[in-house]
């Protein structure tokens, strides 16, 4: 009996660091949507700092300038990675091998792993990086739930 109450014991913490985990980033990701996350909260205002980004508005208008050219049909971005940025759903697709956008966690997105260099390869390939502010505003959108907003 005391293997079986320290394996219990185990799993309880596991259960709660794996809680713990998870409950970080999706508070973090989405504050307006926080338990309790009432308009005024400590939440609510940190959403009001880091600034709500929109799909439409912000995020689409980077593909298109920046991404676009490779990534649609006929072209090689698309040919070679199947990644197709013509739509919310395309991009939310990702590539033939899975997607490149974790919803909340941009940390391990490719799509931001990709336009930050932090890979072996950078996108957008052999052009101009994107600026520190199009990078934030593509993170902070993946880390607010990469909605089609
Ligand atoms: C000049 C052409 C070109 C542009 C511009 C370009 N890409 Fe790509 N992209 C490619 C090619 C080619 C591949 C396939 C690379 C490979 O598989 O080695 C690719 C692959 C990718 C992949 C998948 C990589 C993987 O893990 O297989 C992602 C994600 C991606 N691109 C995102 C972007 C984003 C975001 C932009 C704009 C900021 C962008 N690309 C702009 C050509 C381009």
């Amino acid at each position: 009996m005391r293997t079986h109450s320290k394996f219990t014991l185990w799993s309880i913490a596991a259960l709660l660091g794996l809680g713990l985990t998870w409950a970080i980033p999706s508070w973090a990701a989405a504050p307006g949507g926080a338990p309790g996350g009432a308009p005024g909260s400590a939440a609510a205002n940190a959403a009001g700092a880091s600034g709500r980004v929109s799909f439409a508005d912000d995020v689409f208008p980077i593909l298109q300038n920046r991404c676009l050219e490779c990534h649609k049909a006929d072209a090689p971005g698309l040919a070679f990675s199947g990644l197709n940025l013509e739509t919310y759903e395309g991009l939310m697709q990702g590539t033939r091998f899975g997607p490149v956008v974790v919803p909340g966690n941009a940390m391990v997105s490719n799509l931001i792993v990709l336009v930050e260099g932090r890979a072996g390869i950078r996108m957008p390939h052999n052009r101009k990086r994107l600026t520190a502010c199009e990078i934030e505003l593509l993170r902070n959108w993946v880390n607010q739930g990469a909605k089609n907003n």
